[in-house]
């Protein structure tokens, strides 16, 4: 029988995305020995190591190499070294300009939380009890790329949404609620936005005509931001705008302990996807082997299950992953006396050859 082969490209990106990426193809690896799984990496350059390279954040070469691929792995974008860069030559800009490039508009970022990390949240553990819920984020539209301009007195950034782009971020929303528990926050500012005015007309539409199981509720921005904190466990699915998904989200990685855990999937409609930790470069640390690599191997279980429909792969990483938190093996975003990236590496491949998801407590 011959196993599928797919072809992925890697991004190590800046910061401590080399270091995060370097993990992922360990674990890679493993599963190549231990699932058969077939993938052939291809690395990239993007962000400041592109514009240091290149003098572009996103080489043609790049694009290339991903329209040839199955998904691509992202590490991180940014650093201070290119932050005084004019918009066009700015790391960011290579990210944006591949999310637009490949459609790339559906944003998932999962936000569970797991006994074992409860006590690293600043919020109480009682508040944290059964936060399961997903966000999904429009990632190519609003004031992310709408009109910009600057003069020496002023500047704009234009939020523009148009019907279709609202219609297939809620078609995509609903087809997920209705895997998990058919309920939908649409978060928005209603009260103040036209955008957010079409956002729910448009996306009511959908949801009655097309998903009438389905139920969808409303959340001005604001208040989602404070129950987010107060009452985390009451959101299941949560719909929303570029913009506010990006602040949210971030809000919400506190739930699960450090921004270090947080994996995502942006994808388009052919499910073909990017997959990146939402954490960001982290120049503090970078260099120093310290970052967390559990964000990269969930964004890794991410894109076997969406993009490569490998399912069984997922499991096993998640399994082990969820293992390792339940024995301590922490990087020191959680705690002090923390292990290095590759120690967490080492453990969990092990963990993956060994095919155990727990093994006696840390
Ligand atoms: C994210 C990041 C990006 C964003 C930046 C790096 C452009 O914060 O993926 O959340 O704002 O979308
Ligand atoms: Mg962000």
């Amino acid at each position: 029988m011959s196993t599928p082969s797919f072809k992925v490209v890697g991004l190590p990106g800046d910061g401590i995305g080399p270091e995060v990426y370097a993990s992922a193809c360990a674990v890679l690896a493993v599963l190549q020995e231990t699932h058969g799984l077939n993938i052939e990496l291809e690395e990239q350059l993007i962000g400041g190591a592109a514009v240091d390279a290149t003098g572009s954040p996103l080489p043609p070469a790049t694009i290339e190499a991903c329209r040839r691929a199955d998904a691509v792995l992202l590490g991180a974008v940014g650093g201070p070294k290119w932050d005084g860069n004019p918009a066009e030559l700015r790391p960011e800009k290579g990210l944006l300009q591949i999310r637009a490039e490949f459609n790339l508009f559906c944003n998932l970022r999962p936000i569970v939380t797991h006994p074992a990390l409860h006590a690293f949240s600043p919020l109480r553990p009682e508040r944290l009890q059964g936060v399961d819920l997903m966000i999904v984020r429009e990632l190519t539209g609003g004031i992310y790329f709408g009109k910009k301009w600057r003069d020496a007195e002023q500047a704009e950034d234009v939020c523009r949404y148009t019907r279709p782009e609202i219609e297939r971020i809620t078609r995509a929303a609903a087809r997920i609620a209705r895997q998990r528990s058919k309920r939908i926050t649409l978060v928005d500012k209603a009260n103040v936005l036209e955008t957010s005015r079409l956002w729910r007309e448009v996306a009511h539409r959908v949801i009655d005509e097309e998903f009438p199981d389905l139920r969808m509720e409303n959340m001005y921005v604001d208040a989602a931001s404070m129950r987010l904190l107060t009452r985390p466990a009451d959101f299941d699915v949560l719909l929303t705008e570029n913009l506010f998904g990006d602040i949210l989200s971030d809000e919400a990685s506190m739930l699960c302990g450090s921004m270090g855990l947080l994996p995502s999937a942006s994808l388009n409609e052919a499910r073909f996807g990017l997959y990146e930790p939402v954490h960001g470069s982290a120049p503090d640390i970078a260099g120093k082997g310290v970052a967390n690599p559990y964000a990269m191997l969930l964004s890794v279980a991410m894109m076997l299950r969406h993009s490569l429909d490998c399912p069984a792969e997922a499991d096993a990483l998640e399994n082990v992953i969820h293992g390792c938190w339940s024995d301590g093996l922490l990087t020191r975003d959680l705690r002090p006396d923390g292990l290095g990236t590759g120690q967490v590496t080492a453990a969990v491949c092990e963990r993956l050859r060994a095919g155990i998801a727990a093994l006696a407590p840390f």
